[in-house]
């Protein structure tokens, strides 16, 4: 069967990535990342200045944003208007400034229809805040993942120090839990569990484990 699409989404810091990679690959799958989507676009913004009030330089700016994913010595590279930005979107300039940036309509509209492209005909797996009830709502699998805030941050953090970057364990839990506050309680496709989301809390749960819960969910439609 063709063209099954699972959307993963959740809070913060959740893993969504780590058990949607592993799940991509386990099924040969193409897996993006939504989220280094909107983080590319921020960057873009933060280099540009522009403001995310002034409309016109939001749309105008939108215009010259091409975002792609290179799959390299199996990692993805994120390009921006094909330059690498894989790692800088991730610092915390950028994370500081994601979710306000990501709360703006006219960057959703340009995210989903790139992501909804994405999608046709093919067999994908997407993470990030709105997949299942934005940008494909008609998911043959739909994934809602939680774990403790708490635990969430720790994992958070060591990974960022592990790859040498400066902050605190509490600069990591106030972003996160400050975007968690932007993202669920934003106008536009706010963070949201679809209805027919399946919960995912991995607090307790390894990696192998998470995988499993998931591919058993695929299984069921594959
Ligand atoms: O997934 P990640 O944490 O990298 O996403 C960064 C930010 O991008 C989120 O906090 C959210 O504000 C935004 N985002 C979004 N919709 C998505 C994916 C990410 O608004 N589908």
């Amino acid at each position: 069967k063709k063209n099954i699409i699972v959307a993963i989404d959740g809070y913060s810091s959740c893993g969504k990535s780590t058990v949607a990679k592993a799940l991509a690959n386990q099924l040969h799958y193409v897996y993006v990342d939504s989220g280094a989507m909107y983080r590319a676009v921020t960057l873009y913004f933060l280099r540009n200045g522009i403001r995310l009030d002034d409309e016109q330089a939001v749309n105008e700016a939108l215009k010259h944003i091409y975002i792609d994913f290179h799959k390299e010595q199996g990692s993805t590279r994120v390009l921006l208007n094909d330059e690498d930005v894989s790692e800088e979107i991730r610092q915390m300039p950028v994370s500081e400034q994601v979710s306000a940036v990501s709360a703006l309509k006219a960057v959703r509209q340009a995210m989903v229809a790139q992501q909804q492209k994405m999608g046709e005909r093919k067999n994908l797996v997407m993470d990030g805040r709105d997949i299942g009830t934005a940008v494909f709502p008609e998911a043959a699998v739909k994934i809602f993942m939680t774990a403790d805030p708490k635990v969430r941050a720790e994992r958070r953090y060591l990974e960022l120090t592990n790859k040498g970057q400066n902050i605190t364990l509490e600069e990591v839990f106030e972003n996160i839990a400050h975007r968690d506050y932007q993202d669920t309680t934003r106008k536009e496709s706010p963070l949201v569990r679809a209805e027919d989301a399946i919960i995912l809390d991995n607090t307790e749960m390894n990696e192998a484990e998470q995988l499993n819960f998931v591919l058993a969910k695929v299984e069921k439609v594959d």
